[in-house]
């Protein structure tokens, strides 16, 4: 819960109102500097609270004020998400942004098919997000105003041979993301879908083999670029599009024989 409120906002230095689900280690916790740098006021979520409150310290420290609040949240009790939804507005003053960067992706065995790991991913990785931007896409239908961002990512984009119930998480998020945005975006509100590479994280410790990796606080800045440049769907760096659209077009009898 709230360990302390944001302070008064100053009408002549309006702030970005934003929560961010998932920022106490990795790409969120980047994204958490990187957005109070910026002028965002952040309701800042994940599980780990310690983690959560040294991030906050650091990015209040870092901007002189308190921008940035600890919310102890597990996105998995998705009972409790509604009224946290709206004590977090109550305390921003409104809602401008939210991002959801909440994911796992447990190691997962060449042969291995293992029902656990996947309910997790699901659960973190897909509902957790339904439950956080349902709220939020209910709250800017009606106020037609807002922003949506969600963290995919470029292994959602096909049916790849690694990691099933991770691949399955990200691509059902993409396909949440598109609907949400149809919905919308004719209501003054964009959803931006954000599919990352390899990014340095605690994530990578799983992954076979990596190329291209950046730092969280690069793939901090290119998100941030992409919310405030209002896109749709950006690949974090942009390369990864070419990638992407190159294993998308391979066909299914050739993908199959291929291990990636
Ligand atoms: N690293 C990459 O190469 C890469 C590539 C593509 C996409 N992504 C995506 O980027 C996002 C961020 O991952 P990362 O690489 O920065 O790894 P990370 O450091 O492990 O960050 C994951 C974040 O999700 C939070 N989280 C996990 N389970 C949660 C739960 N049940 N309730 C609340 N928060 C939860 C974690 O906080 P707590 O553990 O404190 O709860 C942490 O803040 C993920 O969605 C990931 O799939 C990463």
């Amino acid at each position: 819960m709230t360990s302390h409120p944001f302070g008064q906002e100053r009408p002549l230095h309006p702030e970005t109102k934003t929560i961010l689900v998932g920022a106490s280690s990795g790409i969120g916790a980047a994204l958490l500097q990187e957005l109070v740098r910026r002028g965002h006021r952040v309701a800042a979520l994940a599980r780990r609270g310690d983690l959560l409150e040294e991030n906050c310290r650091q990015a209040n420290a870092a901007a002189g004020m308190q921008r940035a609040v600890a919310y102890e949240h597990d996105v998995t009790d998705f009972g409790t998400v509604p009224a946290l939804f709206e004590q977090i507005t109550a305390d921003l003053g409104g809602l401008d942004l939210i991002i959801y960067v909440a994911g796992v992706q447990p190691p997962v065995a060449a042969h291995e098919y293992d029902f656990a790991k996947d309910h997790e991913m699901v659960q973190v990785n897909l509902l957790g997000a339904m439950a956080w931007l349902n709220e939020a896409a209910s709250r800017f239908t009606h106020v037609r105003h807002g922003q949506i961002a969600a963290l995919g990512s470029v292994s959602g984009d096909r049916g790849r041979v690694a990691f099933p119930g991770y691949h399955t998480s990200k691509g059902a998020l993409a396909i949440y993301l598109e609907s949400l945005r149809n919905r919308l975006s004719r209501r003054g509100v964009t959803v931006t879908t954000v599919k990352p590479g390899f990014v340095d994280t605690r994530l990578l410790a799983n992954a076979a083999k990596t190329f291209w990796v950046i730092s969280p606080e690069e793939a901090a800045r290119q998100i941030a670029d992409a919310i405030e440049a209002r896109k749709q769907v950006v690949y974090v760096p942009g390369r990864w599009r070419w990638v992407s659209l190159i294993i998308q077009l391979i066909p299914s009898f050739i993908f199959r024989r291929l291990s990636i």
